[in-house]
């Protein structure tokens, strides 16, 4: 493993100004977004909508340090047969990887999940080196209640994080490690504190069991916010409070970049939440975004399944948005 090489993937692809597009939805999840817009997912429509999305401009030049790519995707052709990863590497970014083959139901635990895919991928690693993508991402879902998660949920899900990490740096390819806790539930942002708070607290100890080197990794959390039932919303002054007192208190200034997930937030609170993190504290690493639905949302519906103009004029908005929120320069009236 060469340490310094991962860093300065690490670094490349959470740089100030810049973040990473999550386009890595399974086959059931993009189908799932294109119902939004009556649209039948097959080879074509999938590759249509990607590449639509990896040639908008200055979006992927300027603000898009890195792409999560879907196993398809990472192996497609673009319309006139050149790769999408070449597309994605030319525009100045990173291709990168969705290794996990989904969260699964955990015996014993009824609601709670483990992400399979930890069979067979130092092999399957070596290929996506070949094949060009230099990160990986796998995430792990931490449902919150009352009585959830369980102290086994929390423990197979970081181990089996820990482990994928390890496979990643010794195949040369950056981590993304991205422990969920959901915001589904009506749980207070205080109980989101305290699961993030443990979920991570226990990551970081298995990433050191694991030999993991910190410097070579990207953490992709969630921010700390109120579940999305609870009555007591938390304002943006508040998520980012609670959240950067977390990360503070758990994530080791030795990791290059944290780049959030939307996890279910509306565009604009996404992007609100990181602008009022980098605007209001200091932080010993780059703290930025891995949107997939807060970066979509507004382009797919602009594309429509064939407006490729207006899907780029909706993108490109969202991703400059998001690199002024990961500088801290944003605000509300940029919207208009
Ligand atoms: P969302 O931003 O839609 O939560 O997706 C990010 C992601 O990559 C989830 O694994």
């Amino acid at each position: 493993m060469n340490l310094e090489k991962l860093n300065t993937v690490a670094n490349q692809m959470t740089a100030p100004g810049t973040g990473i597009l999550a386009a890595d939805e399974s086959a059931g999840t993009i189908q799932k977004r294109f119902d939004q817009i009556g649209l039948k997912s097959t080879e074509i429509s999938r590759r249509d909508w990607r590449e639509m999305l990896f040639r908008t401009e200055p979006a992927m030049t300027d603000y898009i340090g890195g792409v999560i790519l879907f196993d398809e995707t990472l192996r497609q052709q673009a319309a006139d047969g050149s790769k999408l990863v070449d597309v994605i590497t030319a525009a100045g970014a990173v291709p990168g990887i969705k290794v996990d083959t989904g969260a699964q139901g955990m015996a014993g635990f009824a609601g709670e999940k483990t992400t399979a895919g930890l069979d067979g991928l130092r092999v399957r690693m070596q290929e996506y080196y070949q094949l060009g993508a230099r990160f990986a991402k796998w995430r792990a879902v931490i449902d919150v209640d009352a009585h959830r998660p369980s102290a086994a949920c929390v423990t197979a899900n970081c181990h089996a994080l820990a482990r994928y990490a390890a496979i990643c740096q010794e195949a040369q390819i950056v981590p993304i490690v991205e422990p969920e806790v959901l915001m589904d539930g009506d749980h207070s942002v205080e109980r989101c504190a305290e699961v993030t708070n443990w979920t991570l607290k226990h990551l970081f100890m298995e990433l050191y069991m694991h030999n993991v080197a910190l410097e070579g990794i990207v953490l992709k959390p969630n921010m700390v916010v109120s579940g999305n039932k609870c009555s007591r919303q938390a304002c943006i002054d508040e998520v980012a409070e609670k959240t950067v007192t977390v990360l503070k208190a758990m994530v080791p200034a030795s990791v290059p970049g944290i780049a959030f997930l939307s996890g279910g937030q509306s565009d604009i609170q996404a992007t609100a939440h990181l602008n009022a993190m980098n605007a209001g504290y200091e932080l010993p690493w780059n703290l930025t975004f891995s949107y997939g639905r807060a970066l979509q949302a507004a382009p797919l519906a602009a594309w429509s399944g064939n407006d490729v103009a207006a899907g780029q004029t909706a993108f490109a908005h969202r991703a400059k948005m998001n690199s002024l929120a990961s500088l801290g320069q944003w605000n509300a009236a940029l919207e208009e």
